[in-house]
C-alpha cells in the first residue's frame, strides 16, 4: 500500500507490561523519524496483552488481538509480566499471550543475535579478550518440543505427585527452522553449529537426521553437530568462534539467555520470531527485546530502549526489506554508543562524571539525531 507515493508499513504494538510500554514508544519514535527520512510512513496499532489484558479481559491475549497480529505487516512487543501476575500455579499466566503469538501466528525460529559493541566490553563479567570478535546468532526453534507438547500436573496426593512434560517433534518441524538458519549461515561467516543431546534423547537424533539430510543444500557451508552441555561452556570459553547456532526450542531458551550475558546487558538485545509468512513488503515477524518487563524500574524512564531499537531494525531488514533503514538504524546505535551515551544499566562509575548517562527518552533522542545527521547509506542487519 502507498500514500502519496510513500510505502506504507502496518506495524501492530504490543507494549505489555512493565517497561514495555517505554520502550515501545522510544522505538515508535525512532521507526517514525526513519520513515521521515526515508519516506515511508507507519500506521500503528496498539494492542493489550500480557498481565495488562489479565487485568483488563480477563486472558492474556485474547483471540481477536491475535488476529489484529496477524492482520498488519510485523509486530513490535516491549515486554509481558510482572510480580502482580508472577504465581507459575495460576490458569491465567501473562506469558501465555506469547504462546499464543508465537504458535498462532506460526513464528517457528525465533532469532537472537549478540554483538559486543566495543565501547561495551567493560560492561560485560568476561575478560575483554574473550570477547573480542563475539557475533553470533542463535536460531531458536520456537513452536514445537517442550513448550507445547502434552503436558499433564501434578494431581496426585502428596507423596504420590508425578508430573509429566513431553517433548515431541516431526521431522518437518526441524527441517524449516534447520532450512532456514542455513540460510542465515550463508549470508554471514559460513558457520552453522546444530545443538542438541543426542547421546540422551531421541528427538535430538531425529534433529541431527535431519541436519544431515540437509546438508547437500549448503555444500560450502561448514555444518558441525554440537551437544548441548558442551555448547553451554565454549559459549563461555570461546564465544567469538560461534556464527550461527540452530537448536530445540528449550535448549535455545537457556543458550540464549547465556549467550546475551556477552554482550554487556540484556537490555542491548533485540530479537525477531519469524515465520513462513510473506506479506506484500517481506516476512511477516514479531519483534522484540530480550530483556523482560523489569518492574523494579517501570515508569521510571530508566530502561534501556536499545533493545528494541535493534529490534525495530531487524523488523525493518525482515518484514520490510528495507535493508537502508536498518543499516542506518543500527549504525546510529553504533554512533551514540561511541558518543559516550549510556542508560544506567551500561554505564561505568566514571560516566556518570561525563554526564552522558541518560533515561529512556533521551537515549531515543540521541539515536534520532545521529539518524538524522547521518549519511544514509544501506547496510545490513543481522
Ligand atoms: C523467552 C522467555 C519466554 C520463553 C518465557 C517468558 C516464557 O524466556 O522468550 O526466552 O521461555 O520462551
Ligand atoms: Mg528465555
Amino acid at each position: 500500500m502507498t500514500d502519496g507515493g510513500l510505502a506504507r508499513y502496518r506495524i501492530a504494538t504490543i507494549p505489555g507490561d512493565g517497561v514495555g510500554p517505554e520502550v515501545v514508544a522510544a522505538a515508535r519514535r525512532v521507526v517514525d523519524a526513519a520513515g521521515r527520512q526515508f519516506g515511508f510512513t507507519v500506521e500503528w496499532t496498539e494492542i493489550v496483552a500480557g498481565g495488562a489484558a489479565i487485568d483488563r479481559y480477563g486472558v492474556a491475549i485474547r483471540p481477536e488481538d491475535v488476529q489484529l497480529c496477524r492482520a498488519s505487516d510485523a509486530v513490535l512487543l516491549g515486554a509481558v509480566g510482572g510480580p502482580k501476575w508472577s504465581d507459575p500455579s495460576a490458569s491465567v499466566r501473562p506469558e501465555q499471550a506469547l504462546f499464543a503469538l508465537r504458535g498462532g501466528l506460526g513464528l517457528f525460529a525465533n532469532l537472537r543475535p549478540v554483538k559486543v559493541h566495543p565501547a561495551l566490553v567493560a560492561s560485560s563479567p568476561l575478560r575483554p579478550e574473550l570477547l573480542d570478535g563475539v557475533d553470533l546468532l542463535i536460531v531458536r526453534e520456537l513452536t514445537g518440543g517442550i513448550y507445547f507438547g502434552e503436558r499433564q500436573e501434578a494431581a496426585d496426593a502428596p507423596g504420590d505427585r508425578r508430573a509429566v512434560d513431553t517433548m515431541p517433534y516431526g521431522e518437518e518441524e526441524i527441517r524449516r527452522v534447520v532450512s532456514l538458519a542455513i540460510g542465515l549461515a550463508l549470508k554471514r561467516r559460513q558457520r552453522l553449529v546444530s545443538v542438541d543431546k543426542a547421546n540422551v534423547l531421541a528427538t535430538s537424533r531425529l534433529w541431527r537426521k535431519i541436519v544431515e539430510e540437509l546438508r547437500w543444500r549448503a555444500p560450502d557451508l561448514e555444518i558441525t553437530h554440537q551437544l548441548v552441555d558442551s555448547c553451554a561452556m565454549l559459549l563461555i570459553k570461546r564465544p567469538a568462534d560461534f556464527d550461527v547456532i540452530v537448536t530445540e526450542n528449550l535448549f535455545g531458551d537457556i543458550l540464549s539467555d547465556e549467550a546475551a550475558i556477552l554482550a554487556g546487558s540484556l537490555g542491548m538485545l533485540p530479537s525477531a520470531s519469524l515465520g513462513e509468512r510473506q506479506t506484500e513488503h517481506g516476512r511477516f515477524g514479531l519483534y522484540e527485546p530480550i530483556h523482560g518487563s523489569a518492574p523494579d524500574i517501570a515508569g521510571q524512564d530508566r530502561a534501556n530502549p536499545i533493545g528494541t531499537i535493534l529490534s525495530a531494525a531487524m523488523m525493518m531488514f525482515s518484514s520490510f526489506r528495507r535493508t537502508d533503514v536498518s543499516g542506518a538504524i543500527d549504525a546510529a546505535v553504533s554512533r551514540v554508543l561511541d558518543d559516550g551515551w549510556r542508560t544506567a544499566d551500561i554505564a561505568e562509575p566514571r560516566d556518570h562524571d561525563g554526564g552522558l548517562v541518560v533515561g529512556t527518552t533521551a537515549m531515543a533522542t540521541a539515536v534520532i539525531e545521529a539518524l538524522e545527521t547521518s549519511d544514509t547509506r544501506a547496510g545490513a542487519t543481522p
